[in-house]
């Protein structure tokens, strides 16, 4: 065998990449990916070099102890490296698996369809994406247009809600009603936006009769943890039933137990949408996974016939080692009965942020939000300049815990425990942001 060395003296192998300096990451991270990006989190001081990452905690390259109260926006509910999905994962490798093939039986991906089934029975189909929770959102999208264009003729727009959040792929990022995303691109035409939590508006828009589908977060969260009114998802049914609109939820979030249910929507007594799309926490970032739970009636409105088989396929659709990961995440959240956990445990954190609150009013305007899904309303101070990016970044230099702005809202900090979250790491916590409120208000 020849040495990559030998033709590629530069060639990083992966037992280099565990040597590079923070130097020499940074040089390739902005010679060959994201660039811009990756300048913005250097220029406003928020970029680490983290080598290793457990529970709720991540260590940087020069030993510091970091507390990951955000979790990659969603993905940690279990924790970094969770030991039992790791074992899962390392488990089905060492059986040198077929875990991707169009054509081959698929005795994990089924296997994992077949318990969110029994956890979801109204919403039996599933589709294992390869991807994030956009490409989940596409597959749900394309699923209720495929079956209007075959049972719901004449229709054909889709209504979502301002300052919604639903990805970066194309049809993905007309959904969410944030305009700023959707510059530069040609528009699609079909969409449509209500506001989140109006469910009048969104009736009006359905008295019109051409309405395909709505689609909204169960909590807004790049929108700024919008906590809708108790009765607007209720009543969102109602609608759907009554105007025969398909009720599509994007889970991708708020689901996976963060807000102390095992789906977000889980919330409401009986509440059973069309479909709902997941992504984020199921995966526990052990490897990207994301899928769409549907509904048999819409499922097989748009593929129920031997001509649409073919119709919404991937390479990696239904692939083996995705629903690994994700089935092992499941089997956790309910061994462990992580719904309840997360509820429990919040209870201490909420407690202290809404003593802040009290105390530090002209800063903390409102704590908002649903178990681990927690949203920081700051106030501006007195040139207009809102606190929230200030504090954030107070918080990660000079205490060592990450939080994040919502993208659409930034106004409001989000900070996102995660089950091995103590009551010592809360300390921590709220002891960094009164200190933080303070340095900032200096
Ligand atoms: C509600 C919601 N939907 C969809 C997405 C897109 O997911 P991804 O970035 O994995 O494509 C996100 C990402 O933050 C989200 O919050």
């Amino acid at each position: 065998m020849a040495n990559i060395k030998d033709k590629y003296p530069e060639f990083i192998t992966l037992e280099d990449s565990f040597n590079l300096d923070e130097e020499a990451i940074k040089k390739n991270q902005l010679a060959h990916l994201n660039q811009y990006r990756t300048q913005l989190g250097l220029d406003g001081g928020l970029t680490f070099n983290i080598t290793k990452a457990e529970g709720c905690h991540m260590w940087d390259s020069d030993g510091n102890k970091r507390l990951d109260f955000i979790g990659c926006v969603g993905v940690y509910v279990l924790g970094h490296n969770n030991p039992f999905i790791i074992d899962c994962v390392r488990k089905y490798l060492d059986r040198k698996p077929m875990t991707m093939d169009p054509m081959s039986l698929k005795a994990q991906a089924s296997s994992f369809a077949h318990n969110m089934a029994l956890i979801f029975p109204e919403l039996p189909r599933t589709v294992v994406c390869g991807g994030g929770g956009a490409e989940a959102n596409e597959t749900i999208i394309k699923m209720c247009k495929v079956a209007a264009g075959r049972t719901k003729q004449g229709k054909k727009r889709i209504v979502s809600t301002y300052n919604s959040f639903h990805g970066k792929t194309n049809e993905a990022v007309f959904t969410g009603g944030k305009d700023i995303w959707q510059r530069w691109l040609t528009p699609p035409s079909d969409h449509t936006y209500v506001p989140y939590g109006d469910w009048e508006a969104a009736e009006d828009e359905f008295k019109k009769g051409d309405v395909i589908m709505w689609i909204a977060e169960p909590i807004q969260g790049e929108g700024g943890i919008v906590v809708p009114p108790d009765d607007y998802l209720p009543k969102m049914r109602e609608l759907c039933d009554k105007y025969d609109v398909y009720m599509i939820l994007d889970e991708v979030q708020a689901g996976s137990c963060r807000t102390g249910y095992i789906m977000a929507h889980k919330y409401y007594d009986g509440l059973v949408p069309d479909g709902f799309s997941f992504a984020k926490a199921i995966s526990d970032g052990v490897l990207p996974v994301s899928g769409v739970q549907a509904k048999e009636e819409l499922y097989m409105a748009a593929y129920g016939s031997f001509d649409s088989a073919m119709n919404h396929t991937a390479t990696y659709q239904d692939n083996n080692i995705g629903a690994v990961v994700a089935n092992a995440s499941l089997q956790y959240m309910l061994e462990n009965d992580v719904p309840a956990l997360v509820r429990e445990k919040s209870k201490y954190v909420w407690d202290g942020l809404n003593k802040l609150q009290a105390k530090y009013p002209h800063i903390l305007e409102e704590v908002r939000g649903r178990g681990f899904m927690i949203g920081l309303k700051f106030n501006t101070d007195a040139d207009g300049v809102g606190y929230a990016n200030a504090i954030g970044r107070e918080l990660a230099v000079n205490h060592l815990v990450h939080t994040m702005t919502s993208i659409n809202a930034d106004t409001i900090l989000r900070a996102y425990p995660n089950i091995w979250s103590t009551e010592e790491d809360f300390d921590w916590f709220l002891d960094a942001l009164e200190k933080s409120f303070l340095a900032v208000e200096g």
